[in-house]
C-alpha cells in the first residue's frame, strides 16, 4: 500500500469519526430556513402578550423534552389509542402548558419551510425566547435535533425530578443525565418564574396523617398563607396554583435563591438545595451574584439542549409537533385505501 493511500485511508476515517461526532451547530438552518427562530420568536412574542405564563411553560417544557429521550421533541407527541405519551405522565399532565404555542410556531414555520425545522429545535428556541422575554437572558442555541419516534408516559414518570425528591436524589437525577450538581442548583433558578399547583406543594402545608402540621422547613408564616390557597388533600386536577418565587414571581432572576435562604422555597425539592453544605454553597453564590448565575444559566440551559440529540438521519423532521410523520402516514394511506394495514 502506498503512503498516499495509506493517508487518504486516514483522511477518511477521520472524517467517518467527525460524521459520527456531529454537533448541534448555531444557525443550523441559515441556508435551509433562514427566518425559523424569527418566527418561533414571533410566535412566543405574541402568546407572551396575552399570557406572561406562557414563558415559564416553555422552559419547564424544553427541560421535560430533554430529559426523556433526548431532546427530542417527544413531550410533545399526543397519547393515541395505543400509546400513552409522556404529556400524559403525571409528571407532565394537567401542569405543562404552552403546547399550542409550539403548534403556532410550527405552522409558521411549515409555511416558509415544509419539512426543513425539527419540532425539538422548535422547542429549544422557543425556551430561549422565553428567557429573554421573562428575564433578559439570551444566548444562541444550537440547533439540528431531529424529531423522536417514541414517546412513553412511564419514562417521562422514571426519568423526571419530583416535588419531594432529598439533594441526593435531584442529584442523581440530573448525573443520570450527565448533569452536574452546580447545573442542577443553575437551572433549578427557573424555579424564578412561574406557578405550581397545590398537589405539588400541599405536603409542606398538611402533615399526611393529620392537617394541622406545617412543614417546620417552610416558613410558618408563609406556610399559613398557602393554607389559604390550597385545603388538605387537594387533587392533582385541581387548578389552584402559587408562584414558585414568591420575592419576583414573573421576572427571570436570582430572587429565587434569596427566598431559599429565607425558607420561602415553595417546592420540597425547591428546599433541599439548602441542605446539603456543597449546594447550599451555590445557593449563596447565586444569591450574591446575579449576572453570574445568569452567565450560568444560559450556559447549562445549552448544556441541557444537548441532552442525546438525534442528528443527521436519525429520527425524522415531524410536520405536526403532535402526531410521528409515519403515523400520520399510515393513517392517511389507510384511509384513502379504506383498511386498516396493521391488523391485515
Ligand atoms: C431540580 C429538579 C426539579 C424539580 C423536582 C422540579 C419540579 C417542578 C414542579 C413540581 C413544578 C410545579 C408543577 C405544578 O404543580 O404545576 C415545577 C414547575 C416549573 N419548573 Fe421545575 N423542577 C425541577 C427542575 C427544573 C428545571 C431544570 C427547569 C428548567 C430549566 C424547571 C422549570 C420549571 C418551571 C419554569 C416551572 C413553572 C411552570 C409553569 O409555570 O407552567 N424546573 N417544577
Ligand atoms: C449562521 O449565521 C450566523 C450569523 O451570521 C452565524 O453566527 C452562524 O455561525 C451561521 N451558522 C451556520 C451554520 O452557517
Ligand atoms: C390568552 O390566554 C388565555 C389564558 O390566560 C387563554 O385562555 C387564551 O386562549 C389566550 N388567547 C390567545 C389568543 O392566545
Ligand atoms: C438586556 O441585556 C442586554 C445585554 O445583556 C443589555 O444591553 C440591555 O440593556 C438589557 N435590557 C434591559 C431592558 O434590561
Ligand atoms: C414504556 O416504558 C416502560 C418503562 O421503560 C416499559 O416498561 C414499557 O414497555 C414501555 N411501553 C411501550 C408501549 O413501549
Ligand atoms: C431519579 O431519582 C429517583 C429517586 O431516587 C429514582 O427512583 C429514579 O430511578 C431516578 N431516575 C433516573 C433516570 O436516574
Ligand atoms: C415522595 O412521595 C412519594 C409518594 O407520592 C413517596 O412514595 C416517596 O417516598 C416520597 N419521597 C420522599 C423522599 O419523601
Ligand atoms: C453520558 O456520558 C456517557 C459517557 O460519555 C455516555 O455514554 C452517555 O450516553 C451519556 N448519557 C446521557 C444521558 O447523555
Ligand atoms: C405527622 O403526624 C403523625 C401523627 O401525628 C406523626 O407521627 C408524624 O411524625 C408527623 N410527620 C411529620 C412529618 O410531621
Ligand atoms: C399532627 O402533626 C403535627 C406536626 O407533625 C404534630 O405537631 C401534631 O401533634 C399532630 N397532631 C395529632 C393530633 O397527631
Ligand atoms: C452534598 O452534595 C454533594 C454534591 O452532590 C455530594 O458530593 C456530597 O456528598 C453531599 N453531602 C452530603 C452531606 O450529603
Ligand atoms: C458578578 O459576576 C460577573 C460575571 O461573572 C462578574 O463580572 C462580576 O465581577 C461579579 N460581581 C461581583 C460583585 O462579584
Ligand atoms: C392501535 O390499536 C387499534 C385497536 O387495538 C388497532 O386496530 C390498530 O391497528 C393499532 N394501530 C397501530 C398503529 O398499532
Amino acid at each position: 500500500m502506498s503512503s498516499s493511500t495509506i493517508s487518504m485511508l486516514l483522511m477518511l476515517l477521520v472524517a467517518s469519526l467527525a460524521a459520527c461526532d456531529a454537533a448541534l451547530t448555531v444557525g443550523f438552518y441559515n441556508d435551509t430556513c433562514p427566518s425559523a427562530e424569527q418566527l418561533v420568536l414571533q410566535a412566543v412574542t405574541d402568546a407572551f402578550a396575552n399570557n406572561s405564563g406562557i414563558a415559564p411553560g416553555l422552559i419547564r417544557m424544553h427541560f421535560h423534552d430533554c430529559f426523556v429521550r433526548g431532546c427530542d421533541g417527544s413531550v410533545l407527541i399526543d397519547s393515541t389509542a395505543n400509546n400513552t405519551a409522556e404529556k400524559d405522565s403525571p409528571a407532565n399532565f394537567p401542569s405543562l402548558r404552552g403546547f399550542e404555542v409550539i403548534d403556532a410556531a410550527k405552522a409558521a414555520v411549515e409555511a416558509q419551510c415544509p419539512q426543513t425545522v425539527s419540532c425539538a429545535d422548535i422547542l429549544a428556541f422557543a425556551a430561549r425566547d422565553s428567557a429573554v422575554l421573562s428575564g433578559n437572558i439570551s444566548y444562541d442555541v444550537p440547533s439540528g435535533r431531529r424529531d423522536g419516534l417514541i414517546s412513553n408516559a412511564t419514562e417521562a414518570t422514571d426519568n423526571l425530578p419530583r416535588f419531594n425528591f432529598t439533594a441526593t436524589q435531584l442529584v442523581d437525577n440530573f448525573s443520570a443525565k450527565n448533569l452536574t450538581a452546580e447545573d442542577m442548583v443553575t437551572l433549578s433558578g427557573a424555579h424564578s418564574i412561574g406557578v405550581s399547583h397545590c398537589s405539588s406543594f400541599g405536603n409542606r402545608l398538611y402533615n399526611a396523617s393529620n392537617t394541622t402540621g406545617i412543614d417546620p422547613t417552610i416558613s410558618s408564616a408563609y406556610g399559613q398563607l398557602l393554607r389559604l390557597r390550597c385545603p388538605f388533600n387537594v387533587s392533582a386536577n385541581d387548578s389552584r396554583t402559587a408562584s414558585l418565587d414568591i420575592i419576583t414571581p414573573d421576572v427571570l432572576d436570582n430572587r429565587y435563591y434569596v427566598g431559599l435562604t429565607l425558607n420561602l422555597g415553595l417546592l420540597t425539592s425547591d428546599h433541599a438545595l439548602t441542605t446539603n453544605d456543597t449546594l447550599a454553597t451555590m445557593v449563596n453564590d447565586n444569591v450574591n451574584n446575579g449576572t453570574a448565575w445568569a452567565v450560568k444559566f444560559a450556559e447549562a440551559m445549552v448544556k441541557m439542549g444537548n441532552i442525546e440529540v438525534k442528528e443527521g438521519t436519525e429520527g425524522e423532521i415531524r410536520t405536526n409537533c403532535r402526531v410521528i410523520n409515519s403515523a400520520s402516514s399510515d393513517s392517511v394511506i389507510e384511509t384513502l385505501l379504506g383498511y386498516d394495514h396493521a391488523s391485515s
